[in-house]
Formats: structure tokens, sequence, C-alpha cells
């Protein structure tokens, strides 16, 4: 029998009684429901196939590929399968100097994943094969409660807001410098909400991430000092979880209505090897908004004016 226990905060549900390498359809809407009750699901002691692990993935939607994947160089043969691990495709600990490292750093800053694609990321599932012994856990923050406990001026406020984000710049808070054109062509800014309305639920959350790069309609220092408060004020100790990682363990988590952070941990000396998939959204959520028929702050409507 499946249960879920809320783990300190609602929005982290535990779940025991399920194995995800052989999850029948039943026991799926089982885990859907809770899914969308809480917005991040702790499965502990799993033992997952990398096909398990795909599997049960494609049961929430289409899977996100990536986009310079090169079967040849990579040390996971399936393009739908993201390696977030401190590892190469030998088996060798990244060296100080790797650019892959630099990359990753990126991911200890506050995000959700792919809000820098035009269709963004829906919801991530990560695996983990190895642990670090010290460190390394991934927190999360609850942007329902977020968005919740804003006064109702404010939610007045940011309900017409769209932001950009660009991937670059959460890679350039933390010291990443290949600005190369022909790498940053291939991922162009992307506009989203910065209320988002969850289709399934119907709750508002902060869509918020580090790869915000503006406010659209505000003026950049402006726009800046309110993502970086608004980024503050939504990871406050009262709406974070901390989850330490075991092998074995499976956390998923809704990119809508969620952020979260890695933590550091010593990755010259201790492998962390994390496998995750992730279920791409169906629309730009600036577009569900407009045709839901929300009214938006667009660039174009303030050269109107
Ligand atoms: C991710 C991510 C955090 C971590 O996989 O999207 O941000 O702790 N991971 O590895
Ligand atoms: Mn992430």
């Amino acid at each position: 029998m499946i249960t879920v226990q809320s783990l300190g905060r609602t929005f982290v549900g535990s779940v025991t009684g399920v194995a995800l390498e052989t999850i029948t359809p039943e026991q799926f809407a089982q885990v859907e429901a809770a899914f969308h009750q809480h917005a991040v699901l702790v499965f502990r002691g799993q033992r997952l196939s990398d096909e398990g692990q795909l599997r049960f993935s494609r049961m929430f939607g289409p899977l996100q590929k990536r986009s310079n994947y090169a079967r040849d160089r990579e040390r996971l043969t399936s393009d739908e399968m993201m390696d977030i691990s401190n590892i190469d495709a030998d088996g060798k600990l990244f060296p100080p100097d790797a650019r892959q490292r630099a990359m990753n750093m990126g991911d200890r800053l506050w995000h959700t994943d792919g809000t820098f694609q035009q269709i963004p990321s829906l919801i991530s599932l990560l695996y983990a094969h190895e642990v670090a012994p010290e460190g390394g856990n991934t927190e999360f923050a609850d942007m329902r409660a977020a968005y919740d406990a804003l006064s109702p001026e404010r939610k007045a406020e940011y309900e017409p807001l769209v932001l950009e984000h660009d991937l670059f710049r959460s890679r350039e808070q933390v010291g990443f410098q290949e600005f190369n054109p022909d790498v940053r062509a291939l991922r162009p800014p992307a506009k989203q909400v910065l209320v988002r309305r969850h289709e399934r639920t119907g709750r508002r959350s902060l869509y918020l991430a580090s790869h915000a790069t503006r406010v659209v309609g505000r003026g950049l220092e402006e726009g800046r000092a309110l993502l970086q408060q608004l980024i503050e004020e939504a990871t406050r100790p009262e709406f974070v979880h901390a989850h330490p990682w075991q092998p074995g363990d499976l956390v998923m988590w809704d990119n809508r209505c969620t952020m979260h952070r890695a933590r550091p941990f010593d990755d010259l000396r201790h492998r962390r090897v994390m496998q995750r998939t992730t279920v791409i959204d169906t629309e730009n959520s600036v577009d569900r908004a407009l045709r839901e028929g929300r009214s938006l702050l667009l660039e174009e409507e303030l050269s109107r004016v």
C-alpha cells in the first residue's frame, strides 16, 4: 500500500510502498495525486534502471531532450537523460578547470529548471546513484506559500509582470565567462510570467529563478532589485526544505511552483552521481496566460502608451 507523509514542510511528501521500477497504473494515479497535492515527492530506497526512470518519467508527459547531445562523448546513452554528476565519460572526477564543472556551479543559485527555454520544464526527476559523504543537499522552496504570504496589494502589482530569463544570467552570477556568441545563440532568452497559475490545481505561485535577467517594462536596476528581493523573500527558512541524499533516492519536483538549489560539497574529492529526467511543458507561460485571458505587461504595450 502506498503511503505519503509530509516531511516537515507540507509541500514535500515522502512516499513509501511503491517500487518505481515496476509501478502499476493504479499506483501511478496515487503518486500523481500526491504530487499535485504536495509539489515535491521523495522516494527512498529505489532500485531504478535508466529504462525504469525513463518509463516512470514518461508517465507524466513527453521528456525534454538535450540540445547539445553528443552520443559518442557522453556518459549516458539516452538524450532524454541529463547527467547531474561531477564525473566525465570515463568516470573520472571533473578537474578544477572543467567547463562542465563551472557550468554546474549555476545550480547552486536558487532556480527552477528550464525557465530560459521558450517551452519550460514542467517536472524534474532526479535519481541518486552515488552521493557525497558530506554536503551536497538539495534545497527546495515552496513558491505557492511565498505567493500566498504576499499582501493583496503586492499580488495585484505582480499579477501582470513578465520576466525575461536567460541561462547565462545564472551562469554569469557564479563567474562563468564563456560568452561565446555561437553558444549563446543556441539559447536565446525567453519570457515567462512572474505569477504562474497552475493548470492542474489552479493555485498561483511566484515563478522565479536566478536565470531571470529583467522585468519587462522596468529599468534594469529596478527590475533586478525586485527580482533579488522576491527570491530572498521566497526562500526564507519557513518556505524551505533540505533533502539530504542517499543512494537510491528519487526526488521529483514541480518546476511550476517550487525553486531548488544544490548545496556545496567537496566535488574535487568525492563523487556525486545523479541523473535527471525532465518532463517538458506544452506551451510558453506567457502564451498560456494570454490564452486564459490575463492581461500582462508586455513590452509592445508599453511602447504604445
Ligand atoms: C537539477 C539541479 C541540484 C542538485 O538537477 O536541476 O538543480 O542538488 N540539481 O544537484
Ligand atoms: Mn535545477
